[in-house]
């Protein structure tokens, strides 16, 4: 069964992404579990509300990602996948690298180290990036303008760091699928059904 994880920056259609991928697991009869970090459990929504809507320092932001993490992986992920279900991550533990390591400048060696806590080792088998510049990214979500986002609470830079470390993690690891988030949803689709990574699954 393959753990899949999704990740992009807000306004790069993760969750429209994982829509479109839930329509096609039901159409095609593969059973999939759909679920995001933070959150996926109970506990975990709540500490996403901490986290997203309190100040804290930065290594108090961390623990309470890794905490929700370790709650998420032993009661959902790992059961599924053991269960025989594909399981497709909304985020996972390459945003701590690029948020809390690039981002807020914490140590990757301790964020390492945290997460293989937190996940017990569990790695994705496979990391869809939704790539799009912080530029585009502001972009698309100033011109939808009902929609509350969360990229204006950080600094140009911030996103910038955060693009630069997914645009390294991405060069140097095979797991990676780097989708053009510019384009439609649609067109991202079939990008990555066309991926031979995807197809193996
Ligand atoms: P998400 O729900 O994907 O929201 P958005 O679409 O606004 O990006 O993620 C919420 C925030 O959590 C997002 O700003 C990235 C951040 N995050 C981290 O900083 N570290 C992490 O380990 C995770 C999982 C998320």
């Amino acid at each position: 069964m393959a753990f899949i994880t999704i990740e992009g920056s807000d306004g790069s259609g993760k969750s429209t992404l994982a829509t479109l991928i839930k329509e096609y697991f039901h159409r095609s009869q593969i059973n999939g579990v759909f679920t995001r970090e933070p959150g996926g459990t109970k506990l975990g929504e709540e500490l996403r509300a901490l986290i997203l809507n309190y100040k804290m320092t930065c290594l108090t932001e961390l623990f309470l990602y890794e905490a929700a993490r370790a709650e998420h992986v032993e009661t959902v992920i790992v059961p599924a996948l053991k269960s025989g279900v594909h399981v497709i991550c909304d985020r996972f533990i390459h945003s701590s690298l690029a948020y809390q390591g690039a981002g807020r400048g914490i140590s990757s060696h301790l964020i390492h180290q945290l997460n293989t806590a937190a996940t017990g080792g569990l790695e994705p088998d496979l990391v869809i990036w939704l790539t799009i510049t912080p530029e585009k990214a502001l972009e698309r979500l100033h011109s939808r303008a009902s929609e509350k986002n969360r990229f204006d609470a950080e600094s140009k830079s911030f996103h910038d760091v955060v693009y630069r470390s997914f645009c390294e993690m991405a060069a140097a690891d095979p797991r990676f699928i780097s989708l053009d988030a510019g384009q439609s949803p649609s067109q991202v689709f079939a990008s990555l059904l066309s991926q031979p990574r995807w197809k193996t699954i």
